[in-house]
């Protein structure tokens, strides 16, 4: 698990099931966390976790700017965990641009913005580690919810894209996918039918585990009664010079700060 002595923690999410229980365990171990949510319960639950708590609703980058700076005032901002999500189960026919712009406000936009908010400040601690949650659903294609399962995908490939600029400044960029797991979130339906379902505090331990590991870029899966595996993607052909001998030249992308 990551060490946080000292340091801070922000939950986005965190009232709720896998986010709640992150805080708790983190909270447990000594940390000093801040929950950031829009639940109308979520200062009730940081009140009764220890936690402290900032309105913020993620899918605004102005409130994730807020939300790091009041972690930031309780000390140096260690970890940062991206895990606030709505799923957005609708057809085709009936979705309207609201719903579609919402999702990709909060699972997407809220974890861009998040990183882009945690980073000044983890720069600031000397290092720190982020951990996005993703879903298996971002692996695996779900047609019962194409827009979560859009969004999540996308998560992986943010996560996959900015770790290793991040990793060269001291932040490591990882994130979890979990199967179904049993918070509000899960239609009842999977509970009621037996479908095995994750624990919250199973996803929480996982999660840490990311966190305190010496890995980034990576996709995690998490599936019940199985191992936490990192996902290894299959190699995609490169571009090819005409000349067979030379291998393509990579030029360097200097648009993140270092
Ligand atoms: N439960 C599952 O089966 C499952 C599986 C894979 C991934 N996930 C992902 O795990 C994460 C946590 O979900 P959960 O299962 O704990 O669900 P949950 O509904 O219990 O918790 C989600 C939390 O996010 C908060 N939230 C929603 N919109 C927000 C916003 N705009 N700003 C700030 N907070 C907001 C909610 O108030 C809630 O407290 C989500 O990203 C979800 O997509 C869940």
């Amino acid at each position: 698990m990551i060490d946080l002595t000292g340091g801070s923690a922000l939950i986005t999410g965190g009232a709720g099931g896998i986010g709640r229980a992150v805080t708790q365990r983190l909270i447990t171990a000594g940390a000093s966390v801040v929950i950031a949510d829009i639940d109308t319960n979520a200062p009730a639950v940081a009140a009764q976790l220890g936690a402290g708590y900032i309105r913020a609703d993620v899918s605004r980058p102005a409130d994730l700017d807020a939300a790091v700076a009041a972690a930031e005032a309780r000390g140096p901002l260690r970890f940062a965990h991206l895990n606030a999500g709505i799923s957005s189960i609708v057809s085709l026919d009936d979705v309207d641009e609201a719903l579609y712009r919402r999702a990709l406000g909060v699972n997407l936009d809220g974890v861009f913005w998040g990183i882009r908010a945690a980073l000044p400040a983890m720069r600031r601690a000397g290092g720190g580690a982020i951990v996005a949650t993703s879903s298996l659903a971002g692996l695996v294609p779900q047609p019962a919810d194409v827009i979560y399962s859009a969004t999540k995908a996308a998560v992986i490939a943010l996560v996959r894209a900015l770790g290793p600029p991040l990793r060269a400044g001291g932040v490591r960029l990882n994130c979890i996918c979990p199967g179904f797991a049993d918070t509000p979130m899960v239609p009842s339906a999977l509970r009621d039918a037996g479908f095995p379902l994750l624990t919250a505090h199973e996803v929480a331990d996982a999660v840490l585990r990311v966190a305190g590991s010496d890995d980034d870029s990576q996709a995690y899966i998490l599936q019940p009664g199985r191992e936490l595996t990192a996902y290894r993607f299959p190699g995609v052909p490169g571009a090819r010079a005409p000349d067979s001998t030379r291998s393509a030249v990579v030029p360097d992308v200097p648009w993140i700060q270092r």
